[in-house]
């Protein structure tokens, strides 16, 4: 195995000559790191890496581009539609405009291409039906992050990049980052994991799949935005420090190997400032210490005023969303008066102007009409789906399955025609659209967003085009007595469990709805051969766990999803996911009850409150600062139900040998079992001074034949073991405790290693 890494940058972060535009490498002191980056998976991916030079042409692009443009045409660039004829109010969208989430016009005088918009990271959406076209859905980002593969999940996104601009786009919305501060946040499902290494990675890599197309990916939503109730008034409260270690961090991760055209501004309030109004955040963090290139689009109506422009917004997206449009005549008349923002509104048009330049939609434009191989995009999904599956428990090794079952009854969760999506603004739909719909109620024009989508992959078929001779029954799973009967008379078991979340939602509890719970506990009662497959788009309780045989972890998985999670059950794929997500034994593990607000507000699809009460909404992240999710289990002592980081598998691993030297690690990891297989080796902080401290500093997925093994060599990036101090990273002199996990809570022995004291600029 010629593939080796890594610590905080895999195959992101690499030498000059690879690293896309404005991706530094790390430099604490004098001292830069290299990163070593799997030479199998550049390999394999043939993206087209930006040079510095064309960087610096970008950037001087720009420059005299914006030096050749009128005061009027100063505020073009600096505020969008979204054409498509939604209110009353909505813009006449332009004849060039393709019916998507955003359009901002161009400057023809001047070759500047418009902007055309589309959401998302799991592919090209549909929108309403409004092009009628399909696309390749990827599994959630939670799938794609449990695969902990920054190589595969980087061709997911030169996939769905590679949609978008045949589609004729030029910008797609992705790149969400935002951690998992609660599992019952309704978009969970849209984001990668609750820890800042493994979900920055992970995003930057897919932002560099999607850029590599010669389009703009952004990174969203910036920043702390951990809920959906109330989403455009909540406070979000978490002190610099503990977000610079925690959320700031995995977007920053993500920028550094992603290098992302644009940075969407969140709809909730950080610190008590709206988010795309927020100088902390946009000027300080990101343009001031992170040295950010790109520009700052708004979140869709997320846009409270004109001084937005003046706290570092550069763009104003679907204008028709805000109050009012902000970002064109009120800019330009105060830009009149004040050299201050004329020089700001300079800086506004240079940021958008490299980002276009940098990502050449000028000279290697996207237009509508372009061809997709549909086959080929959904092999894509269909691989992520299986390295995304997750093995939670196999007791008496039910799985896999033998081909030669006589008999395997189907249950449940619309197995018969496809697996579920999770809906709202990155609701992909396939050819065809979805094969099934259940629609919720929800009002007004986000109705059609907001139902219960399946796409056309049948984990039913798929299970009887593997096992031919097997006979497969099928029950929807409605009448527990009748799904009783027809387990009792089978072999095995499959109980396929939903549970749909939304953008606009959050979830009330960690339960399984509609009686999925009662089902799955008597239907294992009748077989002991009961496997439960899941399809989530967030953590699950199992009050029926010790009754089943297996349960797998499917999550939303995509265009191939019923094929992966057949292949999985019948071993022609050993799972290897490992969750990007705490499990919690229950609700009162979390560190909050309850989502502020969520029992008093009317959910709303655009979370659209109509008032705040009095003392404001407040999501109280300092709670857990920047101890979120397994690193919150620890400071509080409790166990999951199932950790962060664990996944079994048809075979066995040990990790062995750990060695740190300074930031670099080495170990080997061996497959002791009888078959092949990938694990993944996850390094974790423990201990600082003797003090518990627990943090992931590296991973890497390793594949390995039965009985081989292999040395994986990790680079620890220092902010991982570092406190923010205000003005820069510090590492404190003293013993830090180092051990290898399985999970996050089955760790091996710890090596201690002295640190020496530094601090450093970030
Ligand atoms: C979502 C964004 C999305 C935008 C455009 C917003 O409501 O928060 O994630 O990109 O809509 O559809």
């Amino acid at each position: 195995m010629d593939s080796v890494f890594i610590g905080s940058g895999p195959s992101g972060l690499g030498e000059r000559g690879f690293v896309r535009p404005g991706c530094r490498t790390f430099a604490p002191g004098s001292s830069s790191l290299k990163y070593v980056v799997s030479a199998v998976a550049l390999a394999t991916l043939s993206l087209a890496p930006m040079s510095y030079a064309a960087e610096d042409t970008a950037a001087d692009r720009a420059s005299a581009t914006v030096k050749q443009m009128t005061a009027e045409e100063k505020t073009i660039l600096t505020h969008g539609i979204m054409p498509l004829p939604i209110f009353p109010h909505s813009p006449k969208a332009p004849a060039d405009a393709i019916p998507g989430a955003g359009y901002v016009a161009g400057i023809p005088r001047l070759d500047i291409p418009a902007l055309k918009e589309t959401d998302a990271g799991l592919g090209v959406t549909y929108l309403f039906g409004a092009r009628g076209d399909g696309a390749t859905a990827l599994p959630s980002a939670l799938a794609q992050a449990s695969s902990w593969n920054p190589a595969l999940v980087r061709e997911g996104g030169a996939m769905i990049g590679g949609e978008a601009r045949a589609k004729g786009f030029n910008v797609l919305l992705a790149g969400g980052v935002n951690l998992m501060r609660d599992p019952r946040n309704g978009r969970t499902f849209e984001y990668f994991s609750e820890d800042p290494l493994l979900s920055g990675v992970l995003a930057g890599n897919s932002i560099v799949g999607i850029q590599s197309n010669n389009i703009i990916s952004t990174i969203k939503h910036f920043a702390i935005n951990g809920q959906e109730t109330g989403r455009k008034v909540v406070n979000s409260k978490l002190a610099d420090a503990a977000a610079r270690e925690s959320d700031l961090l995995a977007f920053q991760l993500g920028i550094e190997i992603g290098n992302p055209g644009s940075v969407m501004c969140s709809y909730n309030l950080v610190n008590g400032e709206p988010g795309c109004a927020s100088e902390y955040l946009l000027q300080k963090v990101l343009k001031d210490d992170w040295r950010y290139k790109g520009f700052v689009m708004s979140d869709w109506g997320a846009v409270p005023g004109v001084e937005a422009a003046f706290k570092g917004l550069d763009q104003q997206s679907a204008a028709e969303f805000d109050k009012g449009l902000f970002l064109a005549k009120p800019l330009a008349d105060a830009a009149a008066k004040d050299p201050a923002i004329a020089a700001r509104l300079d800086d506004m048009n240079k940021r958008i102007l490299w980002s276009i330049y940098a990502n050449r939609l000028d000279s290697d434009p996207s237009k509508p009409g372009g061809k997709i191989d549909f086959a080929k995009n959904a092999k894509v999904a269909e691989e992520i789906a299986k390295q995304g599956i997750v093995l939670l428990r196999n007791s008496r090794d039910v799985l896999p399955l033998a081909k030669t079952a006589r008999r395997i009854a189907i249950i449940g969760g619309y197995a018969s025609v496809g697996v579920p999506s999770g809906g709202g603004s990155s609701q992909v739909q396939g050819e065809g659209g979805a094969v099934a719909s259940i629609p919720r109620p929800v009002d007004g024009p986000f109705a059609a967003l907001a139902g219960l989508n399946f796409h056309r992959s049948s984990p039913m078929n798929a299970i009887k085009s593997l096992a031919p001779q097997t006979t497969v029954t099928f029950r929807d799973g409605t009448e527990i007595r009748d799904a009783v009967e027809s387990a009792k008379k089978a072999d095995v078991a499959i109980i396929f469990a939903t549970k749909w979340s939304t953008e606009g939602y959050d979830q009330a509890d960690l339960s399984l709805p509609a009686g999925q719970d009662e089902l799955i506990a008597a239907v294992a009662a009748a077989n002991p051969n009961t496997i439960v497959v899941l399809e989530t788009g967030n953590p699950v309780l199992m009050p029926w766990l010790d009754k089943t045989a297996a349960v797998l972890q499917a999550w939303y998985p995509g265009a191939r999803g019923g094929e992966a999670i057949a292949s999985v059950l019948f071993g022609d794929t050993n799972p290897s996911g490992r969750l990007p997500i705490t499990f919690p034994a229950a609700e009162s593990q979390l560190p909050r009850a309850v989502i502020d607000g969520f029992f008093e507000y009317e959910p709303d699809f655009f979370g659209l409150v109509p008032e705040a009460r009095a003392n404001g909404l407040t999501a109280d992240y300092d709670i857990e600062g920047s101890d979120v999710g397994y690193r919150w289990n620890k400071r509080s002592g409790q166990k999951a139900l199932f950790p962060f980081g664990f996944g079994l598998s048809y075979t066995t691993f040990a990790n062995e040998n750990l060695k740190v030297r300074g930031l670099d690690a080495t170990l080997t990891v061996r497959n002791t079992g009888p078959r092949s297989g990938a694990t993944v080796a996850q390094l974790y902080l423990v201990s600082r001074d003797g003090k518990p401290k627990q943090r992931l500093v590296g991973f890497q997925r390793v594949e390995l034949a039965a009985g081989s093994s292999t040395g994986v060599k990790l680079k620890i990036d220092p902010r991982l073991l570092a406190d923010w101090n205000g003005n820069g990273w510090t590492i404190a002199e003293g013993d830090y405790g180092f051990a290898y996990g399985d999970s996050a809570e089955t760790l091996g022995p710890v090596v201690t290693v002295k640190m020496r004291a530094r601090s450093w600029k970030d």
